[in-house]
């Protein structure tokens, strides 16, 4: 049985379709209901993860790839379909997410590192570690909003790779961070995948998908499009990228 098995996942929102952009347009419009339209971002979407496999999502922007990802993730709910997650999820989405800015580096490792499972001395015992693969050892004491925000990227990221569960869910993990970063987290990963971890991972980097994914899927209008090695999506998402637009498809 596949460790992951979506089936028919739909998810939409709603948007504000008026345009309230003045004071004046605010002021008059105060005692109107807005008026909203549906984005069906996800309609039907399935597919398996199987036990120990790195499955890639790539797909234009606004397609739907990270609002996937939290739906497996649970942090949204689908409104339709079925989804079962057979073991524990490292999400590695949204950076930022639990930071206090105020705090160290130090102190926001404590943070995140017990947010993310650790217990409290597991986390003190990672510190000088998840510094070290941050190299950010001369900034352990300087609070998080004096960090530049690719610091505080590798700083997230560090404590995630010290705290992996059984799955790995990144989004567009290999975006941040200069060439020298990139590559150690790819090490990391390598390390990560070697040992048996499931791997889920959305890029938009043909490199990435077609290195570390032997199976990707590709999403457009709601839907997987295509579905195949790593390298064979890779070719047919360039050759839609060339005729596409941004943004889901309408309802
Ligand atoms: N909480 C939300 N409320 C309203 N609309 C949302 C919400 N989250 C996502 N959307 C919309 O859903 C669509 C898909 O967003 P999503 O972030 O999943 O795209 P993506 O494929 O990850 O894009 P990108 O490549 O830019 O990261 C977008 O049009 C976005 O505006
Ligand atoms: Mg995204």
């Amino acid at each position: 049985m596949a460790l992951i098995e979506a089936r028919s996942l739909a998810k939409s929102f709603r948007i504000p379709s008026d345009r309230r952009e003045t004071v004046r347009e605010h002021l008059f419009n105060a005692f109107r209901p807005r008026t909203f339209e549906r984005l069906d971002v996800l309609r039907s979407v399935t597919f398996d993860v199987q036990q120990g496999e790195t499955l890639g999502i790539m797909g234009r922007n606004g397609s739907g790839k990270s609002t996937l990802l939290k739906i497996l993730c649970g942090i949204y709910r689908a409104d339709r379909g079925s989804l079962r997650v057979g073991a524990p999820i490292t999400p590695i989405l949204e950076l930022g997410l639990g930071w206090n800015p105020e705090l160290d580096g130090i102190d926001n490792i404590l943070l995140l590192g017990t947010a993310m499972g650790l217990r409290l001395r597991e986390a003190k015992d990672a510190v000088d570690e998840i510094l070290a693969f941050a190299g950010l050892d001369r900034f352990a004491n300087v609070p998080l909003k004096h960090y530049s925000s690719g610091m505080a990227s590798r700083l997230a990221y560090s404590v995630a790779f010290k705290t992996v569960r059984e799955v790995l869910v990144l989004d567009e993990i290999f975006a941040v961070g200069d060439a020298e970063f990139r590559e150690r987290c790819e090490a990391r990963y390598r390390e990560l995948s070697a040992k048996g971890h499931t791997i889920v991972l959305v890029s938009h980097d043909p490199r990435v998908i077609s290195t570390f994914c032997s199976r990707a899927l590709l999403l457009d209008e709601g839907r997987v499009a295509f579905e195949g090695r790593g390298t064979d999506v890779v070719g047919e998402y360039s050759r839609r990228a060339l005729t596409a637009s941004a943004g889901p498809a309408r309802a």
